[in-house]
Parts: C-alpha cells; sequence; structure tokens
C-alpha cells in the first residue's frame, strides 16, 4: 500500500509574511490528517525558514529546486545539506517550468535527485508532455525517456523517488488530463519503473498533477496507479488546498 503524497507548489509567490500567514491558515484549515496519506508544502527559499519553523502538524516542508553539490563557488544556488538543515524532506525537481525556461536536461535532474537522495530527503521528480507532444503521438514515448533519464543511476534507490507526471498542456490552463488517460501514463510509467528497478516499482509514489482541484482530485485518486497529487494555484488557498488533502 503506498501512502498518498499531495503536495502544494507554491512556485514564484507569497513574501515570507504571506507565506506564513497561508501555512497558518492551512494548519486551521486541516488540523488533522488521515493516516493514509502525506501532506507537504514547497515555498519559495526565501520562505522556507519561516514557514518550516511554524507550529508544526503533519504537515512536511519541501523546496522547489536545490544545485546538486554541497557546497562551494556556485553563486545563487541553495545545496541539499542547506535544506535539510532547515527541515526540507523534500524537493521538487525537473519541473516542466525549470525544464522550458532554464533549459535543465534529464542528466542535470537525475544529478540532483541522486544529491536529494544522498542528503536524506525525498526527490519529487517531474515528468510531462508538452500539447504538442500529445497531439503528435510522442507523449508516453516522452514522459517515459524523462523518467528513465531522469532516474539514470538510481536503480538501487528507486523506491525513495517520487515521480510527478504533470502533462505540461494542463499545468495553470485549468484543462486537465481525465482520469482514465492520467491512469493510462501512471501504469505506463510504472512499468518503465519495474523494468529499471524491478519490484521497487510498486512502492514509488506516482503524483498526478496539472490543474488539480477541489472538484476533480477525488476521481484522479481513485485511479490504482495515481498516489498523489502535485498542486500549483490551487495550494494557494488554504480551504481549497485542504479540501484537496482531504480527497475522499
Ligand atoms: P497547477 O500547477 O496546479 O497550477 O496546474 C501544477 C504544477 O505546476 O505543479
Amino acid at each position: 500500500m503506498r501512502t498518498k503524497l499531495i503536495a502544494g507548489n507554491w512556485k514564484m509567490h507569497k513574501t515570507v509574511s504571506e507565506a506564513v500567514a497561508l501555512i497558518d491558515a492551512l494548519y486551521a484549515a486541516l488540523p488533522t490528517i488521515a493516516s493514509d496519506r502525506e501532506v507537504v508544502v514547497c515555498p519559495t527559499f526565501t520562505a522556507l525558514s519561516a514557514v518550516a519553523a511554524r507550529p508544526r502538524g503533519a504537515i512536511g516542508i519541501g523546496a522547489q529546486n536545490v544545485y546538486p553539490e554541497s557546497h562551494g563557488a556556485y553563486t545563487g544556488e541553495i545545496s541539499p545539506a542547506m535544506l535539510v538543515d532547515i527541515g526540507c524532506r523534500y524537493v521538487i525537481i525537473g519541473h516542466s517550468e525549470r525544464r522550458a525556461l532554464f533549459s535543465e536536461s534529464d542528466a542535470f535532474i537525475a544529478k540532483k535527485a541522486a544529491a536529494v537522495l544522498a542528503a536524506g530527503m525525498t526527490p519529487i521528480v517531474c515528468v510531462g508532455e508538452t500539447k504538442q507532444e500529445r497531439e503528435s503521438g510522442r507523449a508516453e514515448a516522452v514522459v517515459l525517456g524523462q523518467v528513465a533519464g531522469s532516474l539514470a543511476g538510481l536503480q538501487d534507490r528507486l523506491a525513495d523517488v517520487v515521480i510527478a507526471y504533470e502533462p505540461v498542456w494542463a499545468i495553470g490552463t485549468g484543462l486537465t488530463a481525465t482520469a482514465a488517460d492520467a491512469q493510462t501514463m501512471h501504469a505506463a510509467i510504472r512499468a518503465e519503473l519495474r523494468r529499471i528497478g524491478g519490484a521497487a516499482a510498486e512502492r514509488v509514489r506516482i503524483q498526478y498533477g496539472g490543474s488539480v482541484k477541489a472538484d476533480n482530485v477525488d476521481e484522479l485518486m481513485a485511479q490504482p496507479d495515481i498516489d498523489g497529487a502535485l498542486v500549483g494555484g490551487a495550494a494557494l488557498v488554504a480551504e481549497g488546498f485542504a479540501r484537496i488533502a482531504n480527497y475522499r
């Protein structure tokens, strides 16, 4: 049985005081969390410490990015150890916005995932096809290629990785893959994970992301290979995110 993981990606939103207000509102809206799921929020770097320092219920803290070296002359970057130091347990890696806007490659993402695992945190490795790739019938090939490339060298640590399948055309657009289409891709991803790491594939949590909202989360979470959600826009409102975390 995989513990579902509901994660909020706050992206480049919220000043420190706004982020603290949001986490406090979230604790109020979500006083208890069912034992079959974990809930995580991923604020910006500047707000991470302040959010992690709030009196905690069971909400975990994650970062949105990391640099895969322990320290050194990497101006502007943040190491895994620095994230562990302030209480982070998860790191989103290879989000499609980073792949597209900052040219992150599968190989670089695999290095980040290895560094996050070595630091004792859980990488949330994002994959997903563009609209054009889906329309030309290449969605599955693209996604499975990203899975293999982004996990290169990590076959022995597979069970500790989270995958987030986020079709690029569904992110921030209000369009969601149907639950059936998402399940089909998740099953294909799990088959690829089996090829890479054998039985450990059954333990890998595969989240769906892309316009997850209160009114579609229940159907998505009912699919056998959907093990949680990575939520962007709807994670910025405490009551809405609490409803998603309380999916049925
Ligand atoms: P969205 O973003 O929920 O706003 O579509 C999801 C994501 O980018 O992780």
